[in-house]
Parts: C-alpha cells; sequence; structure tokens
C-alpha cells in the first residue's frame, strides 16, 4: 500500500518543478542525456546559408540591357570555374553553339540542323561584351533582345552562369589569332 503512494507523491513533485511533461523528464539525469547530445534542435539552424541564397519570398531582380552591363562577375577565372563552367556548356550549350562556341553546333543550321539565327560566341562583337551581357544572355535572351535564345535562367543556377561566362571567356581566348596554339 506504501509504494504507490510514494510513486504519486514522487510524480507529484516532478510535475511540481513545470508544466511541461518534457522539462519533467529531463530534469532527471538518466533521460537527459538523450537530450545533451550533438543533434540540430528543433527550429535551430546550425548550417549558415550559402552567400548568394535567395529568400523563399524573395524573386530574382529583373535585368535589362542597361542594367546588365553594370553586373560584377563575382567568380574568378580559376581553373575550377572553368572546369565547372565546360560541363554546363557541354550540357546546355554546345548543341547550337558549337565545341568552340563558334556557332555550328549539330543542331545548328550551320552544321545543317534545324535551328536558325545561332551565334558565334567567339567573334570580336561579342569578346568586346561584358561578363554582365553574356551572364543575362544566359538567363534571358528575350530581355536582351536576343529572343531566338532559349532562356536558361531557369536551369543554369547561382554561381554556375559566372562559371559559364568565365568558359565562354576562355572559348575567346582560344579563338582569337593571339589565343590560338
Ligand atoms: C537551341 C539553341 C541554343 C542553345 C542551346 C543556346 N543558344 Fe545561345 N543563342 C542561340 C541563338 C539562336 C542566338 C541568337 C539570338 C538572337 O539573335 O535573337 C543565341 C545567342 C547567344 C548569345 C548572344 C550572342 C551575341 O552576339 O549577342 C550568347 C552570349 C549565347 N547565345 C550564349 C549561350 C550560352 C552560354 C548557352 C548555354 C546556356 C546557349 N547560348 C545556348 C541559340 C542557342
Amino acid at each position: 500500500m506504501r509504494r504507490p503512494r510514494a510513486a504519486v507523491a514522487a510524480l507529484a513533485a516532478l510535475a511540481a518543478l513545470a508544466c511541461n511533461p518534457d522539462d519533467v523528464v529531463h530534469r532527471i539525469d538518466w533521460f537527459a542525456t538523450m537530450r545533451h547530445q550533438r543533434s540540430i534542435k528543433p527550429y535551430a539552424r546550425p548550417i549558415p546559408p550559402v552567400p548568394g541564397t535567395v529568400p523563399v519570398t524573395g524573386v530574382e531582380p529583373a535585368m535589362s540591357l542597361q542594367t546588365a552591363d553594370r553586373l560584377v562577375n563575382p567568380r574568378t577565372r580559376t581553373s575550377e570555374s572553368i572546369n565547372r563552367g565546360r560541363f554546363v556548356y557541354e550540357t546546355y550549350c554546345l548543341v547550337c553553339h558549337g565545341q568552340e562556341g563558334r556557332g555550328d553546333g549539330p543542331i545548328s543550321s550551320a552544321a545543317g540542323g534545324p535551328f536558325f539565327g545561332v551565334r558565334s560566341l567567339v567573334n570580336d562583337t561579342i569578346a568586346r561584351r561584358t561578363d554582365g551581357y553574356i551572364y543575362a544572355v544566359i538567363v534571358s535572351g528575350q530581355v536582351m533582345g536576343r529572343g531566338l535564345m532559349p532562356i536558361y535562367g531557369d536551369k543554369v543556377r547561382d554561381t554556375e552562369r559566372w562559371d559559364l561566362v568565365n568558359y565562354v571567356r576562355t572559348l575567346q581566348a582560344a579563338a582569337s589569332p593571339r589565343g590560338r596554339r
């Protein structure tokens, strides 16, 4: 008869410590070891967001012919960036613009394919364009007055767009008389 009473008294004492049963349990050492561990706590944000992260409520700033030229390329032309850019180029761009960027990819009319109007990425005119211009055409050819070029802003994201710009620059360097070896 005494035992259940003692248990009830102990529980009542514990309950008095705090109303939340969780808090009560955590005051007992044996349970507390479960709580004090290297784990992500509810609502904790253990990893800072990646630089350039766009909040879910945010939108990409609208680009225009005027604003594109003022964009600053944040990716230095390291081999890592260029290699990444080459991968993206070969995935999305080569099919039209060609291995060396001359506008003669397999589906372009220059190579007998159906896609008309594909431009070279390695002539002097485009070589003199800003990084921001090339970036903006990748995001949306339409906005940049290059409506025949499909939109790639939804496929190529974040810093990969600049890696792609960097790779286009290496194609231009390779195509220029000085860069050709
Ligand atoms: C389906 C074919 C196609 C694909 C794929 C394609 N482009 Fe284009 N691109 C075009 C056409 C066509 C134009 C010319 C658009 C116009 O004049 O309206 C163009 C124009 C451009 C221009 C502007 C050239 C200038 O002289 O102003 C750039 C820069 C460019 N493309 C880069 C890229 C990159 C980088 C990719 C890969 C993400 C890509 N393109 C993928 C067809 C394509």
